[in-house]
């Protein structure tokens, strides 16, 4: 589903990720574990294409998206769950989830995820 190989990025000429390997299956879940500063987030942005990669490959199915903008690879399937504060801050919970139906095709929030927000279910 997901296939990196031989994934290097750097900034400028301080290379962070030295030719990584790793593929996922579907319904497969993959924790990228390391210490601070191992390269973490560096390699979540070279996913969603926000920083380029200087040699290696990312593809999603069928579909190469190593030099593909970021919403092109969102067509494709790559989808990203930010932590914390990444959010839109200034738009509502429901405003936030509903920019990940893009990638579902659906047209509004599935019922079932008012469920997790028992304060405001309809
Ligand atoms: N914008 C940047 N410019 C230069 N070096 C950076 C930049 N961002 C991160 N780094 C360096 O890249 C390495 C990996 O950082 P990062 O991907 O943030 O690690 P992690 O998320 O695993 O803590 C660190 O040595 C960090 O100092
Ligand atoms: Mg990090």
């Amino acid at each position: 589903m997901l296939n990196v190989t031989g994934l290097r990025v750097a900034y400028g000429q301080s290379e962070v990720l030295h030719g990584l390997d790793f593929a996922v299956a579907p319904g497969e879940i993959v924790a990228i574990m390391g210490r601070n500063g191992m390269g973490k987030t560096t390699l979540m942005k070279a996913l969603m294409g926000i920083l380029p990669v200087k040699s290696g490959a990312v593809s999603v199915g069928d579909a190469d998206v190593t030099t593909k903008k970021s919403f092109e690879r969102v067509a494709d399937g790559l989808a990203y769950v930010p932590q914390g504060r990444m959010i839109f801050s200034t738009m509502t919970v429901e405003e936030n989830i509903e920019t990940g139906l893009t990638v579902t095709g659906r047209k509004t929030v599935p019922g079932d995820i008012y469920g997790c927000f028992p304060c405001c279910s309809t």
